[in-house]
C-alpha cells in the first residue's frame, strides 16, 4: 500500500518523507489556502518546491470546470515537473478532460469521487488515480469505507489499471480497513500516519527495558 500525505504543508510533507514512508502528496485549493498559497505564480512556484521534496505523485488540481480550460491547465500543471499527476473534478467536462490529458501521457487522479459509478467512468476514462473521499462519506451518515470495498471489487472484475486512492482519511481505522479491503492508496494528514505508531504497551514496553536495563548497568 502506497502512503500520501493530504497537505500543503512544506514540514509536514518533509517530516513524512524523512519517516521513509512517503510516496507522494495530496493537495486541493481548500489546503493551498489553508496554508497562505495565493495567486496563480505562487501556487506553480509551491507545487515545485513540493516535487523538490518527495520522489513522485504530487497532486495539483485544476480550477477551471469546462473541459477546453481544464485541459489547458492539465498540461500547464504537467510542465511544473515530471512527478505532477493533475487532479480532475468528476464532472461531465472532467472525464472528458481525463481522457485528453490521459491520451498525452499525463497522469490523472479524478477527484471529487462519492460513488462507484464515477469511480468506472473515470477509470474508463483513463484516469490514473480515482479518488473516493470516504470521510466526507461518513460525514453525512454514509459508509465511507463500503464505498472503497465496492470499487476494489469492481476494479478487480475489470482488471482496470487505475489505482484506487482512498482520500478523505480521518484516523487509523479508516487507513488500516483501507489496507484491508485493498485500496492500492491512502492520502491522509500526517496526523493519521504518525498515529500508526502509536500503542500504549509499546511505550509502556519500552519504559520497563530501559528500566531494567538501568538496574543492571548502573
Ligand atoms: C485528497 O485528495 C482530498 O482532497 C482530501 O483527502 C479531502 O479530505 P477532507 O475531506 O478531509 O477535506
Amino acid at each position: 500500500m502506497k502512503f500520501f500525505i493530504d497537505t500543503a504543508n512544506l514540514a509536514e510533507i518533509q517530516e513524512a518523507y524523512d519517516l521513509g514512508v512517503l510516496d507522494g502528496v495530496t493537495t486541493n485549493p481548500s489546503l493551498m489556502a489553508k496554508e497562505g498559497i495565493t495567486g496563480q505564480a505562487n501556487i506553480l512556484a509551491h507545487y515545485k518546491a513540493i516535487c523538490d521534496i518527495v520522489d513522485d505523485n504530487v497532486s495539483a488540481e485544476v480550477i477551471a470546470t469546462d473541459y477546453e480550460t481544464m485541459v489547458v491547465e492539465g498540461r500547464a500543471l504537467a510542465q511544473i515537473d515530471s512527478k505532477i499527476v493533475v487532479k480532475i473534478p468528476m464532472i461531465k467536462d472532467g472525464v472528458k478532460a481525463i481522457k485528453t490529458l490521459s491520451s498525452e501521457g499525463i497522469r490523472t487522479n479524478c477527484t471529487l469521487i462519492f460513488n462507484a459509478g464515477q469511480a468506472i467512468l473515470a477509470a474508463k476514462a483513463g484516469a490514473s488515480y480515482i479518488s473516493p473521499f470516504l470521510g466526507r462519506l461518513d460525514d453525512i451518515s454514509m459508509d465511507g469505507l463500503e464505498l472503497i470495498d465496492q470499487i476494489v471489487t469492481i476494479f478487480d472484475n475489470y482488471d482496470f489499471e487505475t489505482e484506487i486512492l482512498a482520500a478523505s482519511i480521518r484516523h487509523n481505522i479508516h487507513l488500516i480497513k483501507c489496507a484491508e479491503m485493498g485500496a492500492h492508496i491512502a492520502t491522509c494528514p500526517l496526523k493519521v500516519i504518525l498515529g500508526l505508531l502509536k500503542h500504549p504497551l509499546t511505550d509502556k514496553g519500552l519504559e520497563i527495558f530501559l528500566a531494567d536495563y538501568a538496574k543492571g548497568n548502573s
